[in-house]
């Protein structure tokens, strides 16, 4: 099969399209023939060794496609059904990926629209959970008009939760539309959530990585109603938790999420998609930051 790989560090130039042994699904995974696989911020950190430290690499948390082989073990899901899923292995930006958890694609999305899915839902489920946001619940989600930042909004509403997101202004109609009272997340970004909120939030949910944990801290009022996915300094510096896949899987989300998209109630937005042979000029497009939404490659 072909894949995206990179065999050395360094800039988008160390990515390549290899010929690679096909994956065969162990106990527990499916295998599906690739038709979309979405991008992350880690995938510029890892191609710039910033994160594993292993050669080579492909990349990939995420896809979406035609499910053509199961592993032992697997029921409720047949070679030919289109689903969406997260490789355990980070290697989906390939014609053959292998999933360890997955949900029937709804009818109302394309494949694209799927494999932006899995990683930012899978997030924000799982902060969600460990926060221990319900109906009722107040919540301030910092950098809330990203890819997890919305998935969190629209999953936190879907609670019953009251949900402040900050982004930046150009962003606020669109969070409006997804439930949140959105502010600016330039500085006085706490006083502008205490104009809202008074008496202060429940939780605060660090998306962006910009460095106001204190700040959220104080918000809340305990840190142990503070989590980053993104600041993993901050956090050990300021003793929040870090959430990350290996602090527990919300795996459920995928489901649903899919039931959500259904009925309009959930979508992540994709900013731009690419061929395959062209993940070198997603990542710079990724990296220059000009593009917002998704980024997703697409696979014949
Ligand atoms: N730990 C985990 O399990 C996990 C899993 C997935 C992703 N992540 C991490 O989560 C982060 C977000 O990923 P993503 O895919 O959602 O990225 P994204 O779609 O690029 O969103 C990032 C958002 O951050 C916002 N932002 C930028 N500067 C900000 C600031 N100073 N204050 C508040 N918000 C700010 C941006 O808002 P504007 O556009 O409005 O400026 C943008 O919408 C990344 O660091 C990624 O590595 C962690």
């Amino acid at each position: 099969m072909r894949a995206a790989q990179f065999s050395r560090f360094g800039g988008p130039e160390v990515l390549e399209i290899v010929d690679l042994p096909d994956p065969h699904p162990g106990a527990g995974e499916i295998r599906i023939k690739v038709r979309a696989a979405g991008i992350n911020a880690s995938d510029w950190k890892k191609r710039q060794g910033l994160m594993d430290q292993e050669l080579p690499q492909t990349l990939g948390y995420e896809a979406a496609g035609i499910v053509d082989e199961i592993g032992d073990g697997v029921s409720g899901v047949t070679v030919g059904d289109r689903v969406f899923g997260a490789s355990p292995y980070g290697a989906a930006q390939a014609e053959l990926a292998l999933l360890s958890y997955w949900a029937p694609i709804p009818n109302s999305l394309d494949y694209a629209r799927s494999a932006a899915i899995p990683a930012a839902a899978e997030t924000a489920a799982r902060s969600l959970d460990q926060l221990g946001v319900t109906a009722g619940s107040t919540v301030l989600i910092n950098g809330a008009s990203g890819s997890v930042g919305s998935a969190a909004v629209q999953l936190a509403m879907e609670r019953g939760a009251r949900v402040i997101g900050t982004g930046s202004p150009g962003t606020h109609d669109a969070l409006r539309l997804l439930g949140a009272e959105p502010v600016a997340y330039s500085d006085g970004m706490p006083e502008r959530v205490r104009a809202i909120m008074p008496s202060g939030v429940d939780f605060a949910l660090d998306v962006a990585g910009s460095g106001v944990l204190p700040e959220l801290v104080e918000l809340v009022g305990a840190p142990e109603h503070v989590i980053t996915v993104a600041d993993f300094h901050g956090a050990q510096q300021t003793g929040i938790r870090f959430s990350h896949g290996d602090t527990g899987r919300a795996t459920y989300a995928l489901a649903q999420d899919a039931q959500m998209a259904e009925t309009g109630r959930f979508s992540i937005q994709v900013g731009q998609t690419f061929p395959l042979t062209e993940v070198a000029h997603a990542h710079r497009v990724g990296e220059a930051g000009t593009v917002r939404g998704k980024l997703v490659l697409l696979v014949d």
